[in-house]
């Protein structure tokens, strides 16, 4: 349904036009959190290349249940949600690891190497490098996009550039929470 042929001998700039492009016909005509994000896990599974996990934590109460009572007190953690790749870490504290610092600074964060890395969490020992992207609803971060690949240095700055696109198109057609 959606063809994004692979980055090999193509210019990067071209294949996020054709990513970019096959995200909004993907994304137009619908606005469920868990389905858009789902579906957009497994679009930049299977056309990114050299990655070995992708996909979204969200920031929610640590305890659902415990917390109600505690109103503004309560604690608020990344939580693990759709993605594709192997089981991964569930809960992230905001500052921690890579996803909890982009999180906190509401930056995108790329990590050319991860085990240089202070406080990177190993889901996957494999994994070597990371790019996290924040994701805003409202002015708020609400979410983070976390890729993985096998390889150092795997995400520049175009790479940064066309998922950042990709994740401002997310924000346009979701409805959180
Ligand atoms: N490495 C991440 C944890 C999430 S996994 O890579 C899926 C981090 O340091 O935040």
């Amino acid at each position: 349904m959606f063809v994004v042929s692979e980055t090999s001998g193509k210019e990067k700039n071209q294949f996020y036009v054709e990513l970019i492009n096959a995200v909004q016909l993907l994304l137009t005509g619908e606005t469920d959190l868990i389905a858009q994000t789902a579906n957009l896990s497994a679009l930049l599974w299977y056309t990114l290349p050299d990655i070995n996990w992708v996909g979204f934590y969200f920031y929610k109460d640590q305890d659902r249940d415990k917390d109600l009572d505690k109103g503004k007190d309560r604690k608020k953690v990344l939580v693990l949600g759709p993605f594709q790749g192997k089981p991964a870490c569930v809960r992230i504290a905001p500052g921690k690891g890579v996803c909890g610092t982009a999180f906190a600074s509401g930056k995108s964060l790329r990590v050319d190497d991860v085990y240089a890395f202070p406080g990177h969490i190993a889901c996957d020992p494999e994994s070597r490098s990371e790019i996290v992207i924040p994701v805003y609803y409202n002015n708020d971060v609400i979410s983070v996009l976390d890729i993985d690949s096998p390889n150092i240095c795997r995400f520049d700055e175009k790479d940064q550039y066309g998922l950042e696109k990709i994740v401002r198109l997310l924000e346009h057609h979701i409805i959180y929470p």
